[in-house]
Order: C-alpha cells, then sequence, then structure tokens
C-alpha cells in the first residue's frame, strides 16, 4: 500500500503538539510527516500475504488459516503447539498469567514495557538483567543485547530459585537499543533456568532480526542461514511469546508457542477466557493466514538483510550529521542519545522526551521515548527511538530525519525540559498517556 504523507505547517506542528499534551502518543498520525514511533504492525504487507489475507478461513474453531499458522510457526521456530492472540501482550497475558503469581521475580535481560506491566500485573517483581555494556552508548561489542547470568543468580540468591517461575530473553533486545543476544548467551540463559527450574521463554518479537545479527556477528554461525540461526536459537526456549507485529511482517496478531502439553493446554483456557477460541485467538483468520506467510517471509534471504541494513543506513546519516547515536545501530531502530544531545536538560525534565517534541516541531518527525519518562523508576538512559516500519519508507525519508535532528541539535538551547501535568494510575504504562507541559511554563519551575 502506498499513501500520500504531508508536513504540515510549523505552526499547526505547534498546535498538534500542544493539544497532544506534549506526547508524541496523543498526535494524529496524519499531523506526522515521517512516523518513526514504532515499527510494530506499521509496515508494508507482500503481495503473498495480500493473496493470503484474501483467503483467510473465517470458521470459529479449526479453520484452515489456524492450521497454516501451526505448520509456520512449526517449521519457523520448532514449537509444536501455537496459541494465537491479538497481539504480543496478548501472549504476555496468556503466558504469565499461567506461570506468574503474586510475590514472584522474573528476570529479563531488559522487560520491554507491555511485558514490565504483564509481570507487574499478576503481582510479581519484574527485574532487568542486562549485559554490563548495554548502558553505554559508545561502547563496541556485538552482543550489548545479551543477558547477564551473573545478576540472574545474584536475584536467585536474594529471592530464592521457588520464586522465580519464569527466565525470560528478549530478541532483540528492545529496551537496549535493539541490540542482539548471541546463540552462545541464549544457551547460557537456558541453563540457568534449567538449573533453577524455572520455564524458560524468548520473547520472539524481533527473532530475525537476531538471526541475522548472529550470522553477521557469531563466529560459529557465519555460514548458517537465518533460517537455520532462528530455529537453532529458539530451540533451546520452552516457550516463546511472539507480537506478529515485528517479525511475522503484520499489521496486527501474535501468538505464543511452546512444546509443553501441559502449559498449552493452560494457555489455551486462558486464550478462551481473554482471547477467543484458540484456533483464533482474538484475530480474524484472513489475519492469522497473513501472519502465516509473513513469518515465512521474515526469515527469507534478502528480506531481513536489506531491513536491518536500512537501519543501519539511518544511523550513518545521523551520525554524519552530528547526532550522537547508540552504537552499534540495532536491527529495528536507531536510538538517539537525548542527554548528549540536550546536555543542559535534567533527568527530571524528561530529555528524551523533550527531544520527541523537538523532533516533531522541527520536521514533523515521531519518535518515542525510551528511557526516564517510559521507565519511571529505573536508571534506564534517556534514549529517544527512532523505529522503522518494515518495507515502507525510502531514503529521501531517512534523509529528511537525519536533517530534521541535526537542526534540532543546533538549536538546542531552545528546549528546557518538561514535567508532567497529569499522569495514569498504572507507572508501568505511564509514556502511553500522561500529559506534560514545559518546564519553564510552570511558575515552580525554576
Ligand atoms: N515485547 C517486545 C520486545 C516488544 O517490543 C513489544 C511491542 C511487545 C512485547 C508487545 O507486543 O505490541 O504486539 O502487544 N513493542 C512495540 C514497540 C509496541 O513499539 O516496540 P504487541
Amino acid at each position: 500500500m502506498v499513501e500520500p504523507i504531508t508536513l504540515p505547517s510549523r505552526e499547526r506542528r505547534e498546535e498538534a503538539l500542544d493539544a497532544a499534551g506534549y506526547n508524541a502518543f496523543n498526535l494524529d498520525a496524519d499531523d506526522v510527516f515521517v512516523d518513526l514511533l514504532t515499527d510494530s504492525g506499521t509496515g508494508t504487507m507482500s503481495a503473498e500475504q495480500w493473496g493470503a489475507l484474501m483467503r483467510g478461513d473465517e470458521a470459529y474453531a479449526g479453520s484452515r488459516s489456524f492450521r497454516e499458522l501451526r505448520e509456520a510457526v512449526r517449521e519457523v521456530m520448532g514449537f509444536e503447539h501455537v496459541v494465537p492472540t491479538h497481539q504480543g501482550r496478548g501472549a504476555e497475558n496468556v503466558v504469565y498469567g499461567v506461570l506468574v503469581e503474586e510475590g514472584d521475580a522474573v528476570p529479563n535481560n531488559a522487560h520491554f514495557d507491555t511485558t514490565r506491566a504483564h509481570v507487574a500485573n499478576q503481582g510479581a517483581d519484574p527485574v532487568d538483567c542486562p549485559h554490563e555494556l548495554a548502558r553505554d552508548p559508545d561502547a563496541d561489542h556485538p552482543f550489548k543485547g545479551n543477558f547477564d547470568v551473573d545478576a540472574g543468580w545474584e536475584l536467585v540468591e536474594d529471592v530464592g530459585a521457588e520464586s522465580i517461575p519464569v527466565v525470560v530473553l528478549t530478541v532483540t533486545n528492545n529496551s537496549v537499543a535493539g541490540q542482539p543476544v548471541s546463540v552462545a548467551n541464549t544457551r547460557e540463559v537456558a541453563a540457568f533456568a534449567d538449573e533453577i527450574d524455572a520455564t524458560f521463554v524468548i520473547d520472539a518479537c524481533r527473532f530475525a532480526e537476531n538471526a541475522h545479527f548472529v550470522r553477521e556477528r557469531e563466529a560459529e554461525f557465519a555460514d548458517a542461514t537465518v533460517a537455520e540461526i532462528a530455529r537453532e536459537q529458539l530451540s533451546y526456549a520452552d516457550a516463546v511469546t511472539m507480537s506478529g507485529k515485528k517479525d511475522a511482517l503484520v499489521n496486527i496478531g501474535g501468538f505464543a508457542a511452546m512444546d509443553d502439553p501441559d502449559l498449552f493446554e493452560a494457555a489455551k483456557q486462558r486464550c478462551i477466557l481473554y482471547e477467543g477460541f484458540p484456533t483464533y485467538g482474538g484475530l480474524a483468520g484472513r489475519d492469522v493466514a497473513a501472519m502465516a506467510v509473513g513469518l515465512r517471509e521474515a526469515v527469507e534471504p534478502p528480506y531481513v538483510r536489506e531491513r536491518v541494513e536500512q537501519v543501519a543506513e539511518l544511523g550513518r546519516l545521523l551520525t554524519d550529521a552530528g547526532v550522537p547515536v547508540y552504537e552499534p545501530t540495532g536491527g529495528h531502530a536507531v536510538y538517539v542519545d537525548a542527554e548528549s544531545v540536550l546536555p543542559h536538560v535534567p533527568k527530571e525534565r524528561f530529555p528524551g522526551q523533550e527531544l520527541v517534541c523537538a523532533l516533531y516541531l522541527e520536521g514533523g518527525v515521531r519518535g518515542v521515548e525510551l528511557g526516564g519518562f517510559a521507565f519511571p523508576g529505573t536508571d534506564r538512559p534517556d534514549l529517544v527511538r527512532l523505529a522503522l516500519p518494515r518495507r515502507t519508507y525510502s531514503r529521501e525519508h531517512l534523509e529528511h530525519v537525519a536533517e530534521t535532528a541535526a537542526a534540532v541539535r543546533e538549536s538546542a538551547e531552545c528546549y528546557e525540559g518538561l514535567q508532567i501535568v497529569e499522569e495514569p494510575p498504572m507507572r508501568e504504562l505511564r509514556h502511553f498517556s500522561a500529559r506534560l507541559e514545559p518546564a519553564a511554563a510552570s511558575p515552580s519551575a525554576d
């Protein structure tokens, strides 16, 4: 699909941002020129996927489209059972709702926002165990997304193995600048989970992009295909949660997959309660059919290489324009180091969120803050994610983004930070709907 986009006037952008409470989630998409808010469900489907969509089977139970998905999951990911869900967080609800109880702790290389919220919603404690270099935007390491198994063992010492029912590995690591996880690390995490008798779940949203990085960077896999690497990496997990909106290349959909028949049975029951009958899981049959095709396409060359190279290209354009970015660039997004772009804005005035607003004001570009505003109570660096929808934008769009970011950097002193004026009750979901205002606008601001 192709659709026209326009850059609204500066005056309109100012009005729109003010009306949105300085939160880019509240903007109308029509007011956005280049939309890098997310790579989730925003990509372009292939002709094969559109064909599958037309042939979708809308039977309530036992549809042919479900069988196509089950076959694709078996072949691409290697799991016997699949429970479709409306999107990734539906899979999180199904899996963590079954496995996690009040008072538990769940370690993850880094929780993404909805994962964190689902663990917290079960009354459990989501604990991040990122690689020691994860927080350093300049450190050079091929797998900064890895899980720090020593940190996992420290958690075991603190809370006891019996309080850790699940160990999660997120590939690629969205909260750590889209950095990949090595297969070697995956094996270590699997061994750790096994030793403490926990279920090992991979959050597989971007499993194909991760496999591409493994092929490029992990010597053992230099001659393997992305499809082979993906299967190998996922083979160490007991289950996956998947957002089809990422590496299954669809606009909506997700699933959980596993081998264990007991976990499958329990997940199906929860699926019936929250998602729908477990052969459609809250989706139209046609969406299930398109997801089955997209899952296979994600691991076929040259798609994933071109995809990750486009992200690297955006990183190079930004760096050449003097904009500091997290290095190396990740699989689905470039993360701009907001604390370096706006060094005069203190952390409590949300330099990342301020940079999101500045990018919109300057060039109608929408990104998202993944730092102190999105993850309250953590010490995450203030990064602004510019996520590229799959198979969507061209080089001219990327150039516009780099020029916009360079212009913001040059006028950095105009941006003084923000303060929250309204926020929702659940802190983990704050950035989706909180409203803010320029900090200088408040009489109490110093
Ligand atoms: N896990 C990870 C690592 C994710 O990035 C996301 C979604 C989910 C789970 C939940 O999947 O959206 O289909 O319910 N991430 C999107 C993003 C929203 O913008 O990064 P979902």
